[in-house]
This record gives structure tokens, sequence and C-alpha cells, in this order.
């Protein structure tokens, strides 16, 4: 059934272990009556009501839910302001001199944000959008590294009703121009650099690069990261502008839009099974309920908490449980900038002891590598602050979740495996702390509220074993659309079956206890490090080298990534392989994507194999690449490609 296998399904076949919630935490949990499934699974509505009801609301909703399948309304009829949740509404309820960001740079270099230093902030922020301007509706990009101006721009624009489009710092110009053609973006939030492994990645240049090919772009805002100047950055006049001056000149206070519901907050790009990534469209009412509820729930957030989710917000785990979810939640959140080992392995356990983190959500790719780094740099901290932990990404092994129990948890603390994708926009299925008994590698059970069904190809729902993971009924942070594309919006996730379920992508199993055990992608869409990459994208990167002749891409179990990427390709007539080449062809996949698309081998070959009708078959190359049995080759339109191929690939091991 899955095309894609994460390492180590058969471990997670044979997990047995169970970790029931401890009395002590129980007691103070902020979910600890059972009663809330049966209840939300009976009126699934008036449970998202209660939730959206701890938002504020200008104007209230008259209908909790439209939906006119593959079209959901949430709150229908209710006005709110995004950024006033966020901010404005802790100031005005005791928490103004609450810290709401804690960050921390690569360097060292600290600040702190209280709620009233934020809503200051983002005042201005949204008064100088305005004064370039940018007005509600329209798009603004941003390409930034991990401060808290990406955090504030962000809620600036939620605060006027423009709609951001975030686009993570690794990716390369062209990525970036793509995606702000994409959407039409007017603006380009952008920063000289941003700190990793202790150089300064240049984004300003790399966005010059982009801004020579997206003439929707009128103005750049550009943050100083840097104060030692060692970056020249070059300014254009009269499109770009240094934001320490132009805030010089605009008014402090900023007055909050009102915003329909379903008026969109936001678009991200992700990756799917074409070569071009999709715009996934997220609106402001069902989305804002939807993270804070679940940050609430899921992480069992309390006022004195210190909260640390370690994604970039370049990704949606950052929209959703760095930015959105923890703020319209009142949270003190920690943010770091950089890599987890500089200047040493430590970092993040230094980090952990110096802000008295209580709350940790990372990644299992992160969990797998600090495994390898040893014991003993955790244990050289004081972790004791820590009360639970969080992994999201991609299926967590279980002997990746025993470590992060045993070594960062100190045996004490729960730990949430929460799944859930760019296109859900919250948390769908995950412990409870005070609830659920968990066990290492499964994610357990749906969110309240949330009707999750494991189904096979035909449709019918599996009550035990495995099969395709689907959401039956809508629920409020659900995509609204991709951006521009409707029908592609239709056909990828609501057309599957008849019944207008939608089609996450994702194999699941569940055990005799109703446990669901994620297994990694069915389609073509690869995990690496917890990031989704289009085996299409890479392909076309590569095709796009005046060497290839035809790519194909798989992804091969690794200890680390969870997957990384393998590249077959056929070179046109006169062209030789060589290391040389190899070397170029990576260098392009990094220059039209980024390097998270690096492939990790490239294989020459003579032919790839393929069907009769000439569709390329991946699960065979992926059987090569894994090193296993070669599955059915009967469809082959030349069975010896293969043989050929794995002979070849054998010798290369
Ligand atoms: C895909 C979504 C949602 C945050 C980060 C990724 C995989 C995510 C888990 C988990 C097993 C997981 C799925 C999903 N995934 N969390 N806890 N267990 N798999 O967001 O880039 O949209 O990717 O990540 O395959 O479909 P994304």
């Amino acid at each position: 059934m899955s095309e894609s296998s994460p390492p180590n399904i058969q471990a997670l076949l044979d997990e047995q272990r169970t970790f029931p919630p401890s009395e002590q935490f129980t007691r103070t949990a902020n979910v600890r009556d059972r009663a809330v499934y049966d209840e939300a699974a009976a009126d699934p509505e008036a449970f998202w009501k209660a939730q959206a009801e701890q938002l504020e609301w200008i104007e209230p909703f008259h209908t909790v839910l439209e939906w006119n399948p593959p079209h959901a309304k949430w709150f229908v009829g209710g006005k709110l302001n995004a950024a006033v949740n966020c901010v404005d509404r802790h100031v005005r309820n005791g928490r103004r001199n609450k810290a709401a960001i804690v960050w921390e740079g690569e360097p060292g270099d600290r600040r702190t944000l209280t709620y009233f230093d934020l809503q200051r902030e983002v005042n201005l922020a949204a008064n100088v959008l305005k004064s370039l301007g940018v007005k509600r509706g329209d798009r603004v990009a941003m390409y930034m590294p991990l401060i808290p101006e990406l955090a504030i721009a962000m809620l600036a624009c939620a605060r006027i009703g423009a709609i951001h489009s975030v686009v993570f710092g690794g990716f390369s110009a062209e990525a970036l121009a793509d995606r702000i053609n994409d959407s039409q973006c007017t603006l380009l939030v952008t920063a000289d650099g941003g700190y990793r492994r202790g150089s300064l990645l240049p984004l300003k240049q790399i966005a010059d690069e982009a801004l020579k090919h997206t003439p929707s772009i009128k103005n750049v805002l550009i943050v100083k990261r840097d104060s030692s100047d060692r970056f020249p950055v070059h300014v254009t006049e009269g499109r770009d502008h240094w934001y320490h001056r132009i805030v010089q000149d605009v008014q402090a206070w900023c007055e909050p839009e009102s915003m329909d519901s379903e008026d969109m907050l936001y678009i991200l790009y992700t990756s799917g099974t074409t070569g071009k990534p999709k715009g996934i469209v997220h609106t402001t009412g069902g989305y804002l309920t939807g993270t804070m509820a679940t940050t609430r729930a899921v992480f069992d957030l309390k006022d004195d908490d210190v909260y640390w989710c370690t994604a970039d917000i370049g990704w949606v785990t950052g929209h959703s449980y760095v930015v959105y979810g923890p703020l319209a939640a009142g949270a003190t959140l920690l943010m770091y900038e950089g890599a987890p080992d500089w200047p040493e392995r430590d970092r993040f356990w230094s980090l952990i002891e110096r802000h008295g983190v209580t709350i940790f959500y990372t990644a299992p790719t992160a969990i797998r590598a600090f495994m390898r780094w040893g014991t003993e740099l955790p244990q050289k901290h004081d972790l004791s602050s820590i009360r639970l932990l969080g992994s999201v990404g991609e299926p967590i092994n279980p002997e990746a979740w025993m470590w992060y129990h045993e070594f960062i948890g100190g045996q004490r603390c729960p730990i949430v495996d929460t799944w859930w994708q760019t296109e859900t926009g919250q948390i769908m299925i995950t412990p409870l702390p005070g609830l659920t008994t968990t066990k290492p590698g499964s994610a357990t059970h749906p969110f309240p509220g949330i009707s999750v069904q494991i189904r096979n190809e035909r449709g019918e729902p599996v009550t035990e074993g495995g099969g395709l993971l689907t959401i039956s009924r809508p629920w409020p942070a659900m995509l609204r659309g991709i951006y521009g594309d409707p029908e592609r919006y239709a056909a990828t996730y609501w057309s599957k079956w008849k019944d207008n379920a939608y089609f996450a992508g994702d194999g699941a199993r569940v055990d005799a206890d109703g446990c669901i055990w994620l297994l990694g992608r069915v389609d073509d869409v690869l995990n690496v490090s917890g990031h989704r990459i289009g085996t299409m994208e890479v392909e076309s990167a590569l095709v796009d080298h005046p060497a290839v002749a035809e790519a194909a891409v798989v992804g091969r179990s690794h200890d680390i990534k969870g997957q990384s990427i393998t590249a077959f390709v056929t070179l046109k007539d006169g062209q030789r392989p060589s290391t040389g080449l190899e070397h170029e062809l990576r260098g392009h996949v990094v220059k039209k994507i980024g390097a998270l698309a690096r492939p990790e081998e490239i294989h020459f070959a003579a032919d790839l194999p393929k069907t009769r009708s000439g569709k390329i078959m991946r699960r065979l190359l992926r059987d090569i690449a894994e090193g296993k049995a070669i599955g059915d080759t009967t469809t082959l339109a030349d069975p010896n490609v293969v043989a050929r191929l794995k002979s070849q690939y054998e010798n290369q091991e």
C-alpha cells in the first residue's frame, strides 16, 4: 500500500509499550475530562463554537459552519482581527507586561518583547506597510531569518488586512520569484541576512536575484539584522527601504481592520505531486480558532509556561505554533534564530536551561541527530524545567521516542506526537497530555471535534489495520483552497472518493485500541528532515539542466533525515557521466529550489524503467535505491532496464 516507507515500519508495528498520563499531570491539565471526546463527536459544531467564542470578535458570527463541499465557511458573518486577538486583547486583559517573545540570535544576542512592546511594534510596522501603499487584500511576501520582525511583519499584515506569503529563507532566488509571481505580491519584506552556523546568509542579496523577475513588487523593506555592516546591501532607490529608517516617519497607532471570518489571512506554499508548489490558502476566524484551541489543549499551555517550538516560521509549524496559536493563547514563547549545533551541539539544551523552557516542540529528525550526538550533551544541562514534549513533521520511530522520553523528558514528561499538515492548518491527530495513554511511535487519536477515518482504496473504513488517512468532516483551520487554482484544490484533496472526504496523502494503521500509527506519504512527496519536497519538483530542476534528458527522483530511508533524495538521470546524446557533472547537477537543483532539495545521490543510467505507456516506475527505482528485492516488473516495457540498473547500482555502492 505505502509507496514510500519511512524507517522502521516493522518496529512501529511491533511496538507494545504504553505510557499512561501521570496522576500529577492530569490533576492540573487543561483538558482532564474524557467526556470532551464524546461531546465533541456528538456535536462537533457546538464544540468548535465554544472554542471560537474564546476569541475576541468585533461582530459575532451567526452560523458556525456552511459546508458546500469542497468549500467550507466557518463562523460565518463574524468579524475579527487576528493581530488584535494575538496582541491587543492580551495587553488589555492583564498580560501587558508579560513577555510575548523571548528571542535569542545565533551569535547570542537577546531581546524580549512584552505584549505591550509587541503591540507597539506591530502598529508601527502596519503603518509602514500602509505608507508604502499596501492595502487590505494585497499580498506581501516575506523572506526573512528567524527574528521577531518576521512575526511582527505577519501580524502587521493581519492588522491591516493584507495577506502574507512567507517564503522560507532556505529557498533559492528562483523559488522565491516563483512564489512571489504566483500570488502577485506587491511588497517584499526581507533582511540583510540571518545567522546560520556562524555566518550570515545574505538574504537581501539572494532576494535581489529574485527581484529581477518579479514585476509585481513595488517596494522592498529591508530589516537590518547585522550591525557589523560586513555584508554590503544594495539599496535600489525608490524601491528599497531600510525598515529602521522608514519606521521613524510613521505614527504609533494603526486602527485594526475589521476582517470577515473568511477573509484570507495568509498563503503558504507547499510541495505536491506536480512540479509546481501549491499556494495553500488560510483564512481568519477558523484558523485562529483551530490553532488557539489546539495550542491550549495539546501543549497544556498555562500562563507561566515558557513555550518553545523550534520550527522556522517559514514552515506551517512556525505559522501555527510559533506565531498564531501561542500568541492567540497569550503565551510566552522562545524564538531561536540559528542552528542546533552552534557554537556547540548542546545549544538547544543550553537555551532550555537558560530560558527555563517548560514546553518543547521539535521534529524527529532533530531528535535523531541529538541521539547520535550522545546523551552527555543534554546531561550537562539542567532540563528539569521541561514538563511536556512535542514531536511533529514525520513519523517518530519508537527508538527516538524512547530517547526523547528518557533523556530530554527525564521520564516524567508526556510526549505529544502531533500529526497535521500545511493544509490542515492545525493539529489533527495527537494525544491530549492529561488523558491519553501514549505508545512510542503512535500519534494516537484525533483531536476532539476532528473526524479521522482510515480507508482502503475502495473507500471502505478500516477499523483495524492499514489504509489511507482521510478526514471525513470539515474542521476550522482547514485550507480554503489553492491560490488561483480551484480545480487543483478539488482534484487533489476531495476527489478520491465520492463522499467529499479529505484525502491527506498519508498511509496509516489503526491498532486494536483504536490508536493511529502514521506510515508516511503514499504519493510522490518526500519528507526530508521533516520538510516536504515533491519528487517532480526535483525532477523538473534536473531536466532543466542542458545535459539531462530524463530524471526520476525517489526517497531512500535515511537514519537522521527520515528520507534522503536519490536521483536517477539519463543524459542527452553526446553527454558523458562524470563526477564533475554530478556536482554540477546538485548545484543546479540547489539553484532552482534550495539546499533542502539537494540530491544526496545521483546515478547516471542508460535508461529508466517505464511502463508500456511511458510512465516512469519510481517504485522499482526505490527498491533499487533501498537495496530491496525488486517488486513486480511485469508491466515494464523492457524488464532488462531494471536488471541493468540494479547491477550498476550495486557496483557503485
Ligand atoms: C506531512 C505534512 C505539519 C507540520 C510539519 C509538516 C508528515 C507531519 C507527522 C507526524 C507522521 C507526520 C505527513 C504529512 N507528518 N507530522 N506527527 N507523524 N507524519 O507539514 O510540510 O505540510 O507536511 O508531514 O506525511 O502529510 P507539511
